[in-house]
C-alpha cells in the first residue's frame, strides 16, 4: 500500500503534482477559474471588511502563505488566526468577515470550535477541506475539496499543497471579480497555475540532491529557517516539518527579526536554512544570511533560478527551484523542504510516519 516506498510520507510527496493537478485542473475552464458553484460576487467581496484565515499547524502554515496572497491581490485586510487562539480572543467578526477556514482533516476541533464561533458572530463560513462529508465540511455555509486522496502520513505534505493550490485558485477568482487584477496579468498568473503540477515534478527532480545535503546537516543541532513574505510563510512549515519528524530542534524567523534577539543563538556549526526566493527581498534576505555567516552559520540556501549564483557566493550550498510566477513560490519551495525534513529522520532512524506524542488528526484541545 506505500506502493513501494519505505514510508507513506515520500510516496506523498511524490504524489503532489498530480493531487495538485487533481486540485487545480476541474476548477480552471477556458482560462477561467470556476469554484464549483461557490460564488463570491463583486458587491459582496467590495463590502468586505476583513477576510479572516482560521486554522491550526500547517494548515495555518497555509494560512500566513493566504495573506501575502490575497492582501497583494484583493487590498483587504486578511487576519490569520490559529483556531485555538481565535475562540479566546473575542473576535471582531460581522457578516461582512469571510472566515476562509483551512483543514485537511476536517475534524480538528479547536478549528471546528473556531468555525462555529465565527458563524455564530455572522462571518460566512468557506472552507477548504480535504476529507470529504467530515464535520467542519458540513457545517460551513460553503466548502471547497483539496483532492489530495488519502494522507496517511502524520506529517502533512500533499494536503498543503494541495491548499495552497486551492488558495491562489480563490485568490484568483475574487481577484477577478472585484476586478482589482489586470486581464493580462490574470491571464498569466492562471496560465502559470495549470503549469504548476509539471514544476513539482521537476522539483522533485532533486531528490537525491536534498539526500546527499540531508546526510551532510543531519547532525547539526539546531535550525533556524529564515526568510520574508512568502519565503517566511514556507519557513514556517519547513521548520515543523523538520521538528516534528526529526525532533531536531528548530525554529522559523523572519529573517529581519533575528537582530531582535534570535541571532545571540548563532554560532559556530548552527544551521541556517535561507529562503530567498522571493525575487523583490532576495537582497535583504542575503544581507541576513551574511550576518549569521559571520557569526559560524553554516547555510543552506533555497532560491529561485536566476538568483544562484548571488546566493552561492554567501552560503555553503544552494537549492533551487524552477524560475516561477511568484505566487508559486511557496508550492515549489516547500518539496525541497519536505524532502529535507524526510532525508533528516531517515538519517536519525526516526518512526517517519508516527512521529512521537503526535496524532494525525487533534480531536482533543
Ligand atoms: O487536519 P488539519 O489540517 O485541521 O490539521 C491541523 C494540524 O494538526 C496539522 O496541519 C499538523 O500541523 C500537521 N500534521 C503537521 O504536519
Amino acid at each position: 500500500e506505500k506502493g513501494g516506498y519505505e514510508h507513506f510520507m515520500l510516496k506523498e510527496i511524490l504524489e503532489q503534482p498530480k493531487a495538485v493537478r487533481d486540485t487545480i485542473s476541474p476548477r480552471i475552464q477556458n482560462g477561467e477559474v470556476v469554484l464549483d458553484g461557490v460564488e463570491l460576487d463583486a458587491d459582496y467581496l467590495h463590502g468586505l471588511d476583513k477576510i479572516y484565515v482560521i486554522a491550526c499547524g500547517s494548515s495555518y502554515h497555509v494560512g500566513v502563505a493566504a495573506k501575502y496572497i490575497l492582501e497583494k491581490l484583493l487590498r483587504k485586510p486578511v487576519e490569520v488566526a490559529l483556531a485555538s487562539e481565535f475562540r479566546y480572543c473575542d473576535p471582531i467578526v460581522s457578516s461582512r468577515t469571510l472566515a476562509l477556514v483551512i483543514s485537511q482533516s476536517g475534524e480538528t476541533i479547536d478549528t471546528l470550535a473556531a468555525l462555529r464561533e465565527a458563524r455564530r458572530r455572522g462571518a460566512r463560513v468557506l472552507s477548504v477541506v480535504n476529507v470529504v462529508g467530515s464535520t467542519i465540511a458540513r457545517e460551513s455555509d460553503e466548502v471547497l475539496y483539496t483532492w489530495a486522496g488519502p494522507e496517511i502520513a502524520v506529517a502533512t505534505t500533499k494536503a498543503y499543497s494541495t491548499q495552497l493550490a486551492l488558495v491562489d485558485l480563490i485568490a484568483l477568482y475574487a481577484a477577478r471579480q472585484m476586478g482589482t487584477i489586470p486581464e493580462a496579468e490574470y491571464a498569466a498568473a492562471v496560465a502559470a497555475l495549470e503549469g504548476l503540477p509539471e514544476l513539482l515534478e521537476k522539483v522533485l527532480e532533486q531528490r537525491e540532491q536534498i539526500q546527499y545535503l540531508a546526510s551532510l546537516y543531519f547532525n547539526h543541532p539546531s535550525v533556524f529557517f529564515i526568510g520574508r513574505n512568502l519565503d517566511y510563510a514556507v519557513g514556517l512549515e519547513g521548520s515543523l516539518k523538520l521538528k516534528e519528524i526529526s525532533y531536531l530542534h528548530s525554529e522559523a524567523y523572519a529573517a529581519g527579526e533575528l537582530k531582535h534577539g534570535t541571532i545571540s543563538l548563532i554560532e559556530n556549526g548552527t544551521l541556517v536554512v535561507a529562503l530567498a526566493g522571493y525575487a523583490p527581498l532576495f537582497e535583504k534576505t542575503m544581507s541576513n544570511v551574511v550576518e549569521v555567516k559571520s557569526r559560524g552559520a553554516d547555510v543552506l540556501g533555497l532560491t529561485m533560478e536566476g538568483f544562484e549564483k548571488p546566493m552561492s557566493e554567501a552560503v555553503n550550498h544552494t537549492l533551487t527551484v524552477p524560475a516561477a510566477h511568484p505566487m508559486l513560490l511557496p508550492s515549489l519551495e516547500v518539496v525541497p523542504m519536505q524532502l529535507f525534513a524526510y532525508y533528516v529522520a531517515l538519517m536519525h532512524g526516526c518512526d517517519i510516519d508516527k512521529p512521537r506524542n503526535l496524532a494525525k488528526s487533534v480531536t482533543v484541545e
